[in-house]
Formats: structure tokens, sequence, C-alpha cells
């Protein structure tokens, strides 16, 4: 008997398909995530004989429609990858690449929020959470449905760490990388768990844990040094992001999410856990941390926000418009972030984290916002962890319902 497929073709569209890109697709492919996958790329020859040389696998595979196309080519795609850019060299900083790829990442969200509005755009390119808050901003598109890859990688080699130093599967590790996906990142240790129990019951001492997280963190800049990129594993994170998304899982991932109070942070994109779904970001999950794990995440947010201020970015008011249009989203308030204008924040005394005199405080911001005793710790643990109710999901696009069996002939 024939199996039909009730769901609508999925379509993928990568732009940048230099190392990362490629190997994204191939990922795709191999684990049959999309049925459609187009590939742009400045560089239109080797958008093409990438597709060339992924189609020549399809007799051995199961089929995928894969393309090199341009970027009008982007409508109709459930997912835009944007992994355009330039890369670092050896001895370069994510950051060092800003200027650089905030003009691409910026010219082509612009286009892929007029050509695909209904897309989830998911941001690769460095520093990416920078790059995911300017392209939520160009794009028009709702923050929750601009995601950056974040800390999900290094989180990936941190479990990937701490399971080889104490030969444990990773994936039955639950420790997660937060904050900035660069050199301001922080090891969430007091959540880092093993069938329920802390890591550091586990005969892991104070240095051995932060050597393992200093490995993680330097982890790009030695692979860079040895063999000039890194590829694989980020394309692995992609495609499990793009499958959480095609396939509505829900799954739990440290993804780049705009922050509006968790933490005590708004205004800005940062790696934190997240449920991720058809419709992008559903939830951000605040993890329980201590005093000083919440400071460091702090100094982190003070450093994208600052690399943001840098950029001097401000959209076209059409964007900011549209903005507001489709989401309710007030982008003047979010860039009004001058630290001088605001009052200290009760939880760290940082200006920068209060919210402003005027501006409605969100329940997360309530939550995050309260006053800390002596117990600082013990109320961090308590605090509810969810504290978005996930919006109703439709996975379907209005007019691309799947057909009855009534009506498959
Ligand atoms: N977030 C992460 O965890 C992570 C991990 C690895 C790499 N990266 C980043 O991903 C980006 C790509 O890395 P790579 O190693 O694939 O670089 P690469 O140089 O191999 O490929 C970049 C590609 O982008 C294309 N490009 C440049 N401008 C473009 C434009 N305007 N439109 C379309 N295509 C354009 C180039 O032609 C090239 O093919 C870099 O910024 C890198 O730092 C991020």
């Amino acid at each position: 008997m024939t199996s039909v497929s009730l769901q609508k073709p999925s379509k993928v569209s990568i732009i940048g398909t230099g190392r990362v890109g490629s190997t994204y697709a191939f990922t795709l492919l191999l684990r049959e995530t999309a049925d459609e996958i187009c590939l742009i790329d400045d560089n239109k020859e080797r958008a093409l004989g990438e597709s060339m040389d992924l189609n020549h696998a399809m007799s051995l595979v199961q089929r995928t429609t894969i393309w090199a196309g341009s970027i009008q080519d982007v409508v109709d795609s459930d997912l835009v990858a944007i992994c355009a850019g330039s890369a670092q060299q050896p001895g370069e900083t994510r950051m060092d690449l800003i200027h650089r790829n905030a003009k691409i990442v910026g010219d082509i969200a612009e286009k892929v929020g007029q050509l695909a509005p209904n897309a989830i755009l998911l941001v690769v390119t460095n520093p990416v959470d920078v790059m995911s808050y300017v392209a939520m901003m160009r794009s028009g598109l709702a923050p929750q449905r601009v995601i950056g890859s974040g800390t999900m990688l290094d989180t990936a080699r941190l479990r990937y760490v701490i399971g080889e130093e104490l030969g444990i599967s990773p994936q039955h590790i639950h420790a997660s990388i937060i904050g900035e996906h660069g050199d301001s990142e922080i090891a969430a240790w007091s959540g880092a768990t093993i069938a329920g129990t802390s890591v550091r019951n586990w005969a892991l001492s104070e240095t051995h844990l932060q050597s393992m997280f200093e490995e993680v963190r330097d982890a790009a800049y030695n692979i860079i040094n040895l063999k000039g990129a890194t590829y694989y594993a980020i394309a692995v994170t992609m495609a499990k992001i793009t499958e959480a998304i095609l396939r509505d899982l829900r799954s739990v991932y440290s993804v780049s999410c705009y922050l509006d109070g968790e933490y005590g942070v708004r205004g800005v994109y940062l790696g934190t856990p997240a449920v991720v779904g058809r419709e992008g970001i559903l939830r951000v999950i605040e993890l329980p941390l201590s005093q000083d794990e919440l400071e460091a995440f702090k100094v982190s947010a003070r450093t994208v926000k600052q690399a943001i201020q840098n950029l001097n970015l401000r959209p076209a008011s059409f964007y900011e418009r549209l903005l507001k249009k489709v989401s309710g989203f007030d982008v003047s308030q979010e860039l009004d972030i001058d630290a001088g204008r605001l009052a200290a924040h009760p939880l760290t005394g940082c200006p920068d984290d209060a919210s402003q005199p005027g501006i409605p405080v969100s329940g997360a911001s309530r939550n995050a916002l309260t006053p800390m005793g002596t117990d600082d710790e013990a109320n961090i643990q308590n605090q509810v962890l969810y504290h978005k109710q996930p919006k109703p999901i439709t996975a379907r696009k209005p007019g691309r319902k799947p057909r009855r069996p009534s009506q498959l002939t």
C-alpha cells in the first residue's frame, strides 16, 4: 500500500552556502529533514556547484529537491537560515566580524521579511546574538520568529566534554552554556545534572569544572587554528533546530532568544534554554542561577547590548511600523537603552537592567525584579521556570492545509 503524506512539502532556504551552509544542507539531506532545499549565495557558482554535488547523492537517500536560487526564491520558505558573511580568521574574535556582517545579515533579513513573512529565520552568522537582533530589526518579523543558534553548539560541546570526563553518554548529561555565544558566555553549573544529581556530586572540583568550561569557551579558537573553520557540529545543531521547527517538536535548546525581562534583562538576544516549535520560540525558560551566574549573565547581556549600540542600529520607520503592526512590538522602546537614564535594577544595581518608567513591566520582568533577601539563591531556585504561556499553535499556514484523505486521488 502506498502511504500518502498529509503534510505540505517543507522548504528550507539557506543563504550563504560556504562551509557552514553547505554542511548544513548535507546534514538536512542525510537526516531527511526537508522536502526542498534552496541554496543561495552571492557566489552563484558556489551555490550551483554545491547543489550539483548534493543532488548526485539522491539515488542513495530519500529524495529531496535541492537547487540553487537567488534571494527572490526564499518565497514560500518555512525556514530561512542565514549563514552568509565573514567567518573568524585565526586570532579574530566573533565580535571582530560585527560591522562586516551586520550589513550583510541586515540586507538579507530585510528581503526575507518582505518575501517570506511567514518563515522562521534562523541566524548563524557571527557574532550570532548581535546578528539575530539585526535580523529581527531589519526583517520586521516578530522576535519569536527570529532565532539565533546561540549557545546550542557550546552546550553540545559542554555535554560532550563532561561526558568524556565521566564516561557517560553526553545525551544523558543536562548542562547548559548561556549568555553570549562568545567570550562572555557562562556555564550554568548550578543547574547541571546527571540523572537528577548535580554534577558537583560527581567528584569534579571547581578547578576541574572551570577547565572544562574554558575548553568549551575556547573550542572555536582552537579548531580555527587547527583547520580554519568549524562547520560539522554547527550544521548538526542547525539541523536539530530545523527539525524542531518543521515538525513542531517543541524541543528545548539553548538558542539565542529575544529577552523581555527574563534574568532581569530586556531588549537583547542571548543564549538561554527555550522551547522551539513551528512558530519559533514558544517559551523562554529562565534557568535557576546562582547569584554569581546571574551577575555573569548580566555582564554578558551588557557586552551584547553595547555591541548593538555601537552599530547605531535604527530601523527605517517602515520596519518599525511593520513590526508594531505584525507583533505589537515597539522597537523605539527597545532601542532606547541609554544606561545613564535608567534607575538602578533592584536585583543587580545595574542601571541598564531596570525597566524604564512608563514602560509596562511584563510578568517575566516582575518576577525578575523581585527584591532579593539573604536567601537569594533559594529564591532563585524557587522561581517559577515557565512564565510565558505557549501561544496556540497553528502549525500550518493558511491556504496550505493538509488535504483530507478523501481529497487525495
Ligand atoms: N553561530 C555559530 O555557532 C557558528 C559556528 C560556525 C560558524 N559561524 C559563522 O557562520 C558564518 C559562515 O561561516 P563559514 O565558515 O560558512 O564562512 P564561508 O566563508 O565558508 O562562507 C560564507 C559564505 O557567505 C557568502 N556570502 C557573503 N555575503 C553574502 C551575501 N550578501 N549573500 C549571500 N551569500 C553571501 C560567501 O559567498 C560564502 O560562500 C560566519 O559568520 C561564521 O563565523 C557561526
